[in-house]
């Protein structure tokens, strides 16, 4: 199993420890994981250049940044994003790659790989704001075409993972070893349900009176979506 994981930080406080009780479930022999620290692996804010969308990816000037990423998450079998939650969403640099992969939104470019990966999302807030993370993380994979999302958020009442209380890291246990779990039985069975289906539709729909930009078009003519093919 492949794994890629982007962690909104480079620290290893409660999001790390919640993303690495997964990981040791799901690891083992033969998982292959990839992870990336941001803001270590983190590109260069987005200049609103439009280069990825209307000339291709490569064309953005931190595609030596962005690319190597993109190809980690198109190899893998799973994918998670953790962030903590920094005033009621995910952390700046998590946010400023996810930026740069907006070309992979249905509406534009998406990758036929996406459509049969599990996607996992973690956050954890002191108090509040880790259920809002998750959310505006799980729109990321919806909307690059992941078709199951798993959604972990916990108010660990903790500034670091040295003082969440025992009983916490309990049920984190717990947990962890139920989603590892379920996301095995899931890994190679994913398919897109109703609602990847009816977007995917809808933004077919629209390529086909596309004239504001021949590449997206173009790669849904060379993918065969506007005929019969499908990515699932
Ligand atoms: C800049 C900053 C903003 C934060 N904003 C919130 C917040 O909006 N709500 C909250 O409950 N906790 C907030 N926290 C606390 C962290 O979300 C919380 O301690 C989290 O578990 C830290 O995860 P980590 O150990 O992985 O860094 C904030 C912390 C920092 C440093």
């Amino acid at each position: 199993m492949k794994i890629a994981v982007l962690h909104g930080q480079m620290h290893r406080g409660s999001t790390y420890h919640l993303t690495h009780s997964v990981l040791d479930r799901l690891g083992g022999e033969g998982a292959e994981i990839r992870e990336f620290f941001m803001p270590r692996d983190t590109p260069g804010y987005c200049v609103g250049c439009y280069k990825c969308f209307m000339e291709g990816e490569m064309k953005c000037p931190h595609s030596d940044a962005v690319q190597p990423i993109v190809a980690a998450l198109e190899e893998a079998d799973v994918i998670i994003l953790d962030s903590p939650c920094y005033v009621f969403g995910m952390t700046g640099q998590l946010k400023t790659t996810l930026d740069h992969v907006g070309y992979l939104w249905m509406s534009h470019r998406p990758s036929a790989t996406m459509f049969r990966k599990v996607g996992l999302v973690i956050s954890t807030a002191a108090g509040a704001g880790a259920s809002k993370v998750t959310k505006d993380l799980r729109t990321q994979l919806f909307f690059w075409g992941v078709p199951v999302i798993h959604r972990w958020s916990v108010k660990v009442a903790a500034f670091n993972w040295q003082s969440v209380k025992p009983e916490t890291i309990q049920r984190i246990e717990r947990k962890a070893s139920k989603l590892a779990k379920q996301i095995r039985k899931e890994v190679n069975s994913a398919r897109p349900g109703f609602k990847t289906r009816m977007i995917f539709r809808i933004m077919r729909l629209s390529q086909k009176g596309n004239k504001w930009n021949p590449l997206d078009r173009e790669h849904w003519v060379r993918e065969g979506w506007m005929d019969s093919e499908r990515p699932w």
